[in-house]
């Protein structure tokens, strides 16, 4: 088997290109930014490259050609910084984050993971092309400068426009909505006014935050460093986690690519204990109920724990839940519910017999849920949750909840609705249907962009020179001030030399 695969290997990079040693690095603070460079990783591999993956949570699992360098600083803050309580927070109508740790993020994960000898020491190897995520990249462009080759982005939280804008994508604050907040691409005149000022919030934000950044870079890096806006803007290609289907059509540049999807993959049949718990509710069937990995249900208020537990033994299904503690701490669970720490989560969302899922509404979890066809209720938390949500409830397969005002009643309501109304089923499936139907994979897509990028070493001829212009320039703005002076000027010229003898024509004539 092994023989074979080697031999597949050397057979395709024989009729690819030369093979490339790439450099992927994420950031993010959560597990989920890890997942679209796996699926690309584990694409490239077979295909003769090497791939190196540097990130914040220790490998589960190995692959033969992807090594994965975890630095203890960056695995240690991430750790510290993400023991929160995000539903409890969100529950009580607090802010999940608050302003001070957002803003403290982006440096203080970069000064941890620059001090760190593991991270240095890539510094002495030989890379053909870096690979970063487009949130937190600041930190890597660094890195990217002192070993002088191309880069690409993932863009793994899809409706984060900060990377796409600084390569020149058109991103107008009319149609593109902040990434945290609960609105859509089609937003009445109200709903623009507050668009606008929250992006223009969070863009304010940003400088100060990048100005520590660039301050960690050079620290670390040496102070020749250019700064990091500068160096964002040289991105050759960036692979973004949208899809129109399932997120929005926008104008992009040729060097961008979408790749919403990109680990979706058929169901293949559950383990033999989950059938058969599975088996157990007959034709009734069951609802799957997961908070992904961020959240961290075990950490949840015990109210809404007991709110949740009360719901699933109202309801006349089988209930399977993503719940990271031991069944022994849960007395009180209901006999027609299952949980388990990990779950395969596609296989289930892909069961013939699953009728809902409720979700926290994360962007891999949404666009599971539509490959799959699958009716959701979805409760945001934090991050891009409530902008997902906005747009599958747009989209018709979604009902969203808010946990500052859930209540049993609402929950169990809301279930009822998604199985029993046939309209969410039924736009799940289109959505489906549209995403799906694509000229190449979206995995087929990452590879031909990444390949196409090590061939030319770097895109280059693809950049926009929209990049370089600032809000002022692109927006024509300095040109209408400049006409606006120009005629001021005429206007006070005319006035000066003309009027006088006009008047005096004019009175001249009257004689
Ligand atoms: C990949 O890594 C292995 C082991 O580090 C090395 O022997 C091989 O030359 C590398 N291949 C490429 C294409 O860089
Ligand atoms: C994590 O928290 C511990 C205990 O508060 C602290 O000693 C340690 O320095 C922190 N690590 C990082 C990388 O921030
Ligand atoms: C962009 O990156 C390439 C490769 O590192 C480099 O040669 C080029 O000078 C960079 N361009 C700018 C404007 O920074």
């Amino acid at each position: 088997m092994k023989l074979q695969i080697l031999l597949l290997a050397g057979l395709l990079v024989a009729s690819c290109c030369s093979a490339a040693d790439i450099l992927m690095i994420t950031m993010g603070g959560t597990k989920s930014h890890k997942i679209p460079f796996w699926e690309l990783a584990k694409g490239l591999v077979p295909r003769g490259h090497n791939i190196t993956f540097l990130n914040g949570f220790p490998a589960d699992f190995t692959l033969h050609g992807l090594q994965e360098v975890t630095p203890s600083g960056l695995v240690e803050y991430i750790r510290n910084y993400t023991n929160w309580d995000l539903l409890g927070a969100r529950m009580r109508g607090d802010l999940p984050l608050s302003v001070w740790d957002v803003f403290r993020y982006p440096w203080q994960i970069c000064d941890a993971t620059l001090e760190d000898k593991e991270t240095m020491d890539l510094l002495g190897r030989k890379f053909d092309l870096l690979i970063l995520d487009g949130a937190f990249p600041e930190c890597a462009l660094g890195l990217v400068y002192r070993l002088g080759v191309p880069f690409m982005y993932i863009n793994t939280v899809g409706f984060y426009t900060g990377t796409m804008a600084l390569a020149g994508n058109p991103t107008p604050y009319s149609t593109t909505p902040a990434f945290y907040r609960p609105l859509t691409d089609d937003m009445n005149f109200l709903e623009r006014v507050s668009n606008t000022i929250c992006r223009m919030f969070t863009e304010t934000l940003i400088v100060p935050t990048m100005m520590m950044v660039q301050h960690m870079v050079r620290r670390h890096l040496g102070s020749d460093v250019p700064s990091v806006w500068e160096l964002g803007r040289n991105v050759s290609f960036i692979l973004q986690n949208g899809q129109a289907s399932v997120t929005y059509p926008r104008p992009l540049l040729p060097n961008v690519a979408e790749i919403a999807c990109i680990h979706c993959k058929p169901a293949v049949a559950l383990p033999k204990d989950l059938e058969d718990f599975i088996a157990g509710a007959g034709e009734s069937g069951f609802i799957y109920v997961s908070m992904g990995s961020s959240v961290k249900a075990a950490n949840m208020p015990d109210h809404l724990r007991k709110l949740l537990t009360q719901t699933f033994a109202r309801l006349p299904y089988r209930v399977l839940w993503k719940y990271e503690a031991s069944p022994a701490l849960l007395t009180d669970l209901p006999a027609n519910v299952k949980i388990g720490r990990w779950l395969p989560q596609q296989d289930i969302l892909g069961h013939r017999k699953l009728r809902a899922f409720v979700t926290h509404g994360g962007l891999l979890s949404m666009f599971e849920t539509v490959y799959h066809g699958v009716p959701v209720v979805t409760m945001p938390v934090f991050c891009d949750h409530d902008a997902n949500a906005a747009k599958a409830s747009t989209d018709g397969y979604a009902l969203k909840l808010d946990l500052e005002t859930l209540t049993t009643e609402k929950l169990v309501r809301a279930i009822h609705k998604v199985i029993h109304d046939p309209k969410y089923r039924k736009e799940a499936k289109r959505r489906q249907i549209l995403l799906k139907d694509q000229r190449s994979t979206p995995l087929e897509t990452a590879i031909y962009w990444t390949e196409y990028v090590i061939r030319h070493n770097g895109a280059y001829h693809l950049q926009s020179p929209a990049r370089n212009l600032n809000f002022l320039q692109y927006y024509c703005i300095d040109q209408i001030l400049f006409f606006i002076a120009v005629v001021y000027l005429m206007r006070a010229l005319t006035r000066l030399y003309l009027s006088p003898k006009i008047v005096q024509l004019t009175k001249e004539k009257l004689h």
